[in-house]
């Protein structure tokens, strides 16, 4: 990590005012970890625009396992991509409908590709992929 580094940062008034309620519903002490944020939201962005080196992300399903053969199906396209798949939790929210939450880590076409796939396969009520990164690169 490097040293830290004070800097200006001119801006209209009127969006201060925004940056600074925006700041305040989400609960940021101080201007400065809000920007550290956002930066650091932006290079993990690119990291996954890049599609270079590894990143991490989490996907979120939900489906209704009577739906014919969908969680066999489900399990078949994770045993097909088992290099990029870390960990996976089951969750039977009801008499029928289950929560799986995936931990991927690989490339990032990889983890969006197979991601894609399983939100969409038919029968999945709701899918949704959180891109993040494995943490190397950010201070
Ligand atoms: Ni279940």
């Amino acid at each position: 990590m490097g040293e830290t580094i004070r800097f200006g940062v001119s801006l209209d008034s009127d969006l201060l005012d925004r940056f600074d309620s925006l700041c305040k519903e989400k609960s940021y002490q101080t201007r400065s970890e809000a920007i550290r944020d956002l930066i650091r939201s932006m290079l993990v962005q690119r990291q996954w625009e890049s599609a270079e080196g590894e990143v991490a992300g989490t996907l979120t399903l939900v489906y209704d396992h009577h739906h014919s053969g969908l969680a066999q199906k489900l399990t078949e396209l994770q045993h097909d991509h088992h290099e990029v798949v870390l960990s996976t939790m089951h969750v039977h929210l009801d008499h029928s409908n289950c929560l799986e939450v995936l931990v991927l880590k690989g490339p990032a076409e990889a983890i969006k590709s197979l991601g894609q796939k399983l939100i969409s396969t038919k029968g999945v009520k709701h899918g949704n992929l959180c891109l993040t990164t494995t943490g190397q690169e950010l201070a």
